[in-house]
């Protein structure tokens, strides 16, 4: 790693990578020593949603017991006729590759003895699988992945790191009037000095991850605000399929548990469904039952808390011995403990809260988006590969696969790619200090809740329309603020927010039908006149 100069108003590098997840860190390190990269986080390095990841990585290693075109056919089936079976093909068929670079940084996946005596890894199951193949490090892989892969770039003397800088905008050609209309480069606000820096590179990357955090309950942490996205649409870049926001069905409910998730690992080893009195409920909605894909059972918790006015339903792994309990779910164990509950003695309540993002900046298989130079990897994404529904444990696999892709093209495009000419710095000749802090925070708690409440698990045209109505207000009254007073990351990100719950919105009214994650009460069923499609939105600026 080299030492970031704070003093600095003007970064340089090869490649800016914007957020250190599993895309952004995975990028920088199979590019580290073929240029200079500069790697920024908004935060600490290590808080992304990565690091909070159980379940584990889907992939075919080797197929003696599982196959290829098995985890395929799985996750053209979770994805209810959206994905791009191109996406899917390619991705899944780089997936042995992404593990076995996992293993070779030193990321330790749980192993297991089998019934012959060998060693070997242990696999576990979850929804829409039909096999086991799932890698991972006990039920906290993330962390396995995300301090393995930060040990690396911290090592690395050709990545810079950059902690507390949010990037505030993409800098392209077009914006600056120019003729080329490649990207530049990126406004980055150092909150360690509240300065806003130029970082001038050839080439850009978003790896920003996802925006659960437009909803008032979420699995997310904090950071999960969609800034990439926002970002590359003002700066010109389609995106598509915001309609299908993931709601998991299983996170722990207790006032302090802040949506603490259960993997649906749980659930793969056994874990049931169950109403308060004991009664199991999911066969009534899906043969599969609790290992159906996380659609059709949050819609079915869903469905079951408002028939009985319940507050959760509940989660019961009990039956299992408790040291296998605790063997396989070692820190969903402890933190339930913390909360009160004995996941090897009793079921736990449960309910659902926002945890992916589907949709995204439209990105080809090398990770390209419709800004020359600008690459988007990871939860920012929309590849083809999710469809209406994202498997569980493809979402590593995607951030993985697609890094490595990006990496491969950028390594190619180098060379032919020339430093940008000087860039004009930030502007606040017209801005003053904020007296009233206050519109931020009650914008950002009045946008959380209508989301939760208008585009949640359940939509209605009336819901989408007032939500739409909201947004509008809302994205004003922000507009506004932000050009009359001086930047904070509160402010940042609420700018995005109300960007991305437009998007979502506009999404959801588009589609006229129920499909995956997206329920709308008022057109129940798949469109089946029509073929598939997905909702690709293009911004004003958008000049491909
Ligand atoms: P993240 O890991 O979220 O990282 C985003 C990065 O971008 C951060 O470094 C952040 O600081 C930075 N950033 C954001 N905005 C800015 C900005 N404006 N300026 C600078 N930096 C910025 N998926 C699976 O496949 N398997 C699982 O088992 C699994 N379990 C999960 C469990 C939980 C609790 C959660 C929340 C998600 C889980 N997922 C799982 C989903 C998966 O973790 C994420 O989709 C994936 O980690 C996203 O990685 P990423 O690199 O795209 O982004
Ligand atoms: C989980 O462990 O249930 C999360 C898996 C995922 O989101 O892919």
């Amino acid at each position: 790693m080299t030492t970031a100069n704070h003093n600095r108003l003007r970064h340089d590098c090869d490649v800016l990578v914007i957020g250190s997840g599993a895309a952004g860190l995975s990028l920088a390190l199979r590019l580290a020593g073929r240029a200079s990269i500069a790697v920024l986080s908004k935060g600490a390095l290590l808080e992304g949603c990565t690091l909070w990841a159980q379940g584990g990585i889907a992939a075919v290693l080797d197929e003696s017991g599982d196959s290829i075109e098995s985890h395929v056919q799985d996750t053209l089936n979770a994805g209810a006729g959206l994905c791009n079976k191109e996406t899917v093909q390619f991705t899944i068929e780089h997936g042995g590759e992404s593990i076995q670079w996992l293993i070779d940084q030193g990321v330790p996946f749980t192993r297991e003895i089998s019934a012959e005596g060998e060693s070997q890894y242990h696999l576990t199951r979850e929804g829409g699988h039909s096999q086991r193949r799932i890698f991972h490090s006990a039920d906290t892989t993330g962390h396995a992945i995300e301090t393995t892969l930060e040990q690396k770039v911290q090592q690395h003397p050709g990545i810079s790191l950059f902690e507390h800088h949010i990037a505030v905008d993409l800098i392209t050609g077009a914006k600056l009037g120019q003729q080329e209309q490649r990207v530049l480069g990126a406004y980055v606000l150092d909150r360690n000095n509240d300065r806003v820096v130029v970082f001038r590179s050839r080439i850009v990357v978003l790896a920003t991850g996802g925006a659960s955090k437009v909803y008032l309950y979420t699995t997310n942490p904090d950071l999960s605000t969609g800034d990439g996205l926002a970002m590359a649409w003002r700066a010109g870049c389609r995106v598509a399929n915001m309609e299908f926001n993931q709601f998991h069905p299983t996170c722990l409910y207790h006032p302090k548990a802040k949506s603490f998730l259960i993997s649906e690992a749980v659930r793969g080893e056994g874990g049931r469904l169950l109403l308060p009195d004991g009664t199991p409920f999911m066969e009534r909605f899906d043969p599969r039952a609790e290992l159906a894909p996380r659609d059709i059972v949050a819609r079915a918790i869903d469905h079951e808390m408002k028939r009985h006015g319940l507050e959760y339903v509940l989660l019961d792994i009990s039956h299992k011995p408790a040291g296998f309990i605790k063997q396989h779910f070692p820190y969903i164990y402890r933190r339930c403990l913390e909360f009160g509950f004995d996941i090897t003695r009793e079921p736990i309540p449960v309910v659902p809260a926002a945890h992916y993002t589907c949709g995204g900046i439209v990105t080809d298989l090398d990770a390209r988006t419709d800004i020359p130079c600008l690459y988007a990897a990871g939860e920012v994404a929309f590849t083809g590969l999710h469809g209406a529904n994202r498997m569980a444990s493809n979402s590593l696999l995607e951030c993985l696969v697609f890094a490595a892709a990006a990496a491969r093209d950028i390594l190619d495009k180098l060379e032919q790619t020339p430093q940008p000419e000087e860039l004009p710095p930030w502007d606040e000749s017209r801005v003053t200090d904020s007296d009233e802090e206050i519109v931020v925070t009650h914008n950002w708690d009045e946008l959380r809740r209508f989301m939760w409440d208008y585009v949640g698990i359940v939509r209605s045209n009336k819901r989408l329309e007032r939500a739409m109505h909201r947004v509008e207000l809302l994205s004003r009254e922000i507009a506004e603020y932000y050009g009359n007073f001086r930047i904070n990351s509160d402010l940042l990100e609420l700018r995005n927010l109300v960007v991305v719950a437009e998007l979502i919105v506009r999404c959801a009214m588009e589609r006229r039908e129920s499909r995956g994650l997206h329920y709308n009460l008022d057109h129940p069923e798949p469109d089946e006149k029509h073929p598939p499609h997905n909702t690709i939105l293009v911004p004003p600026v958008h000049r491909a």
